[in-house]
């Protein structure tokens, strides 16, 4: 075999090693497809997201208090709530409930007031009754606008992607009652 060959001749038998069914026992490719997937869609939401912290029926609790550490941090580092928020279609909270953003969040930054957001956003209502959304990004919350990634779901959001844009549209700042508008969009089969 001429010298230049042997490297190409050396991949080639990897790649057949590989791809030889005595060691493809855990993973195989599924055709036909069975999710009958085709050309994904663009699906743009809107509501509003309420974050009660106050009253006799919290829905946004402090499960893990700030840690007694460096208390010249104004950031509220440390500090971890569960929330079940109700996302409603109108900035009212008695508007109609399209669904709840259930999950937590922690303030993760020293310099900022700056959340780390894991939530799953379970719609309630219409088409999407019972799918969900996951969203697990970075929200500053004295930013403007902030991006947060959707990096999944479940039901009709099977395959999802996509992201969120967040902005505060109102902040009570004797309860800590947060109204943040979300904008979603995200691809889908
Ligand atoms: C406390 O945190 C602030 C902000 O991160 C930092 O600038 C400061 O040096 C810290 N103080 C101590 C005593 O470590
Ligand atoms: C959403 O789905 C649940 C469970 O299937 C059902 O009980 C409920 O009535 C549905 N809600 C709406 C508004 O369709
Ligand atoms: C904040 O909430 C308290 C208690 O519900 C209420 O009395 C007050 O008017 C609210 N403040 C604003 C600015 O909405």
């Amino acid at each position: 075999m001429a010298h230049f060959l042997l490297p190409f001749a050396l991949s080639l038998l990897s790649t057949l090693s590989l791809t030889s069914p005595v060691t493809a026992i855990y993973w195989k490719s599924v055709r036909p497809n069975p999710f009958k997937l085709r050309t994904e869609k663009l699906t743009h939401f809107q509501f509003y997201w309420h974050d009660v912290q106050s009253g006799s029926n919290p829905t946004s609790i402090t499960i893990v208090r700030r840690p007694p550490v460096n208390t010249s941090t104004h950031t509220g580092f440390g500090l971890v709530n569960m929330i079940d928020d109700p996302l409603t279609e109108r900035p009212d909270i008695n508007s109609k409930l399209i669904g709840r953003a259930q999950g937590m969040y922690g303030l993760a930054s020293q310099e900022e007031v700056g959340l780390l957001m894991a939530m799953n956003f379970v719609f309630m209502t219409g088409r999407y009754n019972g799918s969900t959304l996951t969203v697990l990004g970075r929200n500053p919350v004295t930013q403007k606008v902030r991006e947060m990634p959707v990096i999944g779901g479940s039901g009709l959001f099977r395959f999802a992607r996509g992201y969120v844009h967040a902005s505060t549209h109102n902040v009570n700042t004797t309860t800590g009652d947060a109204i943040v508008k979300y904008g979603v969009y995200v691809l889908h089969y």
